[in-house]
């Protein structure tokens, strides 16, 4: 593989042009579910749905003009309920429905085609009434699974992503986990292009909801690829880490 022009190949090859070959949604193959099944056995956490939760009114100029990149935070743990409202913001469901030929959820971000290709994974170290560890969003439940909380991650996550040393102090950190086929099934290998444009939407909503919240986020693209998806369970092909953000608490 030529390594240097891998991304000038890619770009080349998924011109509309070059892939006439039928998707799999256009070969009618079945469409993969809308979103990986919760893992049997283990605990499911409810999160306050977003028509309830008690967030104040934001000025979108003000958070537009206030917007920055914070990489250090007051030692004060997140509620539950502001993390329920960061996923909802970035991820949450509003409805299920069908059109183009598919079932799709239509959720608070866009996404190419309405694919919504993520699973959110959180490693969170400062959540009020939440052990620390790894946790996955529920999006269409609105709920959180635990996905191994027998210790505090948030060394890990700091290593994972090039041992940036903030990452240690953020009290969450939100790892969008790309499901490949998810997108793929309509795109074939242009679904790439829409998984990380999807992923910029996802964080722009993060860093917005955030500072409604009194959080600071910084985006995060420097991970290694194999040590993150290694700790949060994937395989790093069909579901890999595209995106990921830390958050804390202003100072
Ligand atoms: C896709 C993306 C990846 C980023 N990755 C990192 C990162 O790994 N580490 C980091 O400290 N900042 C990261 N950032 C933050 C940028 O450095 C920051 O947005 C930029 O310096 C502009 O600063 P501002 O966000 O405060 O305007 C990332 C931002 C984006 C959008």
């Amino acid at each position: 593989m030529d390594r240097d022009n891998v991304g000038r190949a890619f770009m080349v090859a998924t011109r509309y042009e070059n892939m006439p070959e039928a998707s799999d949604q256009e070969q009618n193959l079945p469409q993969p579910p809308l979103e990986r099944p919760a893992e049997p056995g283990k605990k499911i956490i409810p999160l306050t749905r977003a028509d309830v939760l008690n967030v104040p009114p934001m000025d979108l100029r003000k958070a537009l003009e206030e917007r920055l990149s914070i990489r250090a935070w007051a030692d004060v743990s997140l509620t539950m309920d502001e993390l329920s409202w960061l996923l909802w913001a970035t991820q949450g469901v509003r409805k299920i429905g069908f059109a183009v030929g598919s079932q799709r959820t239509y959720r608070t971000v866009p996404s190419a085609g309405g694919r919504h290709p993520f699973e959110t994974y959180l490693v969170l170290r400062a959540v009020r009434g939440l052990p620390p560890g790894i946790y996955r969003f529920l999006a269409i439940d609105h709920a959180l699974q635990e996905v191994d909380v027998s210790r505090d991650f948030s060394k890990d996550i700091m290593e994972a992503c090039k041992k940036q040393i903030f990452i240690e102090q953020a009290a969450a950190t939100f790892i969008w986990m790309a499901d490949a086929y998810r997108a793929e099934w309509r795109y074939r290998a242009r679904a790439w292009r829409g998984i990380f444009q999807d992923a910029g939407h996802v964080g722009q909503n993060l860093y917005l909801a955030a500072s409604n919240i009194h959080c600071g986020v910084c985006g995060i693209g420097a991970f290694d690829d194999i040590v993150l998806s290694r700790l949060l369970g994937a395989d790093g092909v069909e579901l890999f880490p595209a995106y990921a953000a830390a958050v804390g608490k202003l100072k």
